[in-house]
């Protein structure tokens, strides 16, 4: 009775911790060779995660727990900051950023939606390149299921397309060397210097914007904005992203309630 009741005990003490911190997490690693700064972007109406900015050097990693209430919101990676975080070179886009100086917000997203802890309902994440890339990026579950697996987006800069049609080349490029990769629609409607500043309801923008006032996902997905060369390179490197609005090949990728999650950028 003794023995037994410490084993009780014993494994109590192994379990409770695992319970009490349930709370689930995303841990990002940096396995880029310089450093790179993660901000959670959370929805304006929800919960907000901590810290709010996050240096990351090479090499290391870092766990941003989630709130057993649910979180839902985006991550990007930011390159070349100040050591407040700021004014970074690469991903200074809304809201990292004053307006006058904003980057395009071309950049590699992870998005998230983790309902409340427990009650049944699916956590989803999914990859956005719809407005451009920056680095490349994975996501690995802790359990897989069906369309939870892990997701490899190699997306390179090397193969940015430098002839889009009428748009030409769509790497930005920062002190010589290409920093982001802008998707046709950011090229079009971005003002100077990075794009044309177009109206994205006007000639070939009406495509590549697929703005839903404007144009039905049908006539969007039959179009020339579901067939650029940007479209066809982010479906080859990136398999389950979004590379424009309503892509078929994009995919949600739907966990269950209690996973975890790695992310490791530059892969
Ligand atoms: C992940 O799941 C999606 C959706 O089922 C599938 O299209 C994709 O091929 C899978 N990826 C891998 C690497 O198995
Ligand atoms: C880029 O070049 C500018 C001007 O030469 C310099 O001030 C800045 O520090 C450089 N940025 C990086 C990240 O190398
Ligand atoms: C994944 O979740 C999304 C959003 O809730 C939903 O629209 C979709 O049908 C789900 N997919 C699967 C395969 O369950």
């Amino acid at each position: 009775m003794q023995i037994r009741s410490s084993i009780f005990v014993a494994a109590l003490a192994i379990i409770v911790p695992s319970f009490v911190d349930g709370a689930r997490q995303i841990k990002f690693t940096n396995k880029c060779d310089k450093s790179i700064w993660i901000s959670p972007l959370s929805h304006p109406f929800g919960l907000q995660l901590t810290p709010d900015t996050k240096k990351l050097e090479n090499g290391k990693d870092f766990s941003y727990q989630i709130p057993d209430e649910g979180w839902t919101g985006k991550f990007w990676p930011r390159i070349g900051c100040d050591e407040k975080g700021d004014n970074c070179q690469v991903g200074s886009s809304v809201p990292f950023c004053s307006l006058k100086k904003c980057d395009p917000s071309a950049d590699t997203k992870v998005l998230f939606h983790f309902p409340q802890i427990n009650n049944g309902k699916e956590v989803i994440y999914y990859l956005n390149l719809m407005e451009g890339y920056t680095i490349s990026a994975e996501v690995v579950p802790s359990r897989t299921s069906a369309t939870c697996n892990k997701t490899r987006c190699a997306v390179s800069l090397d193969s940015c397309p430098k002839a889009e049609g009428t748009l030409g080349d769509l790497r930005v490029t920062k002190n010589g060397s290409a920093v982001m990769c802008l998707a046709p629609i950011l090229k079009w409607s971005h003002p100077l210097p990075f794009g044309f500043g177009r109206n994205a309801e006007e000639g070939d923008g009406k495509w590549y914007s697929c703005l839903p006032q404007v144009v039905s996902p049908e006539e969007c997905r039959n179009n020339i904005g579901a067939k650029t060369e940007y479209v066809k390179q982010v479906h080859r490197d990136c398999p389950t992203g979004f590379a424009y609005s309503h892509d078929d090949e994009g995919q949600f990728h739907n966990c269950s309630n209690d996973v975890n999650f790695e992310v490791n950028f530059c892969i």
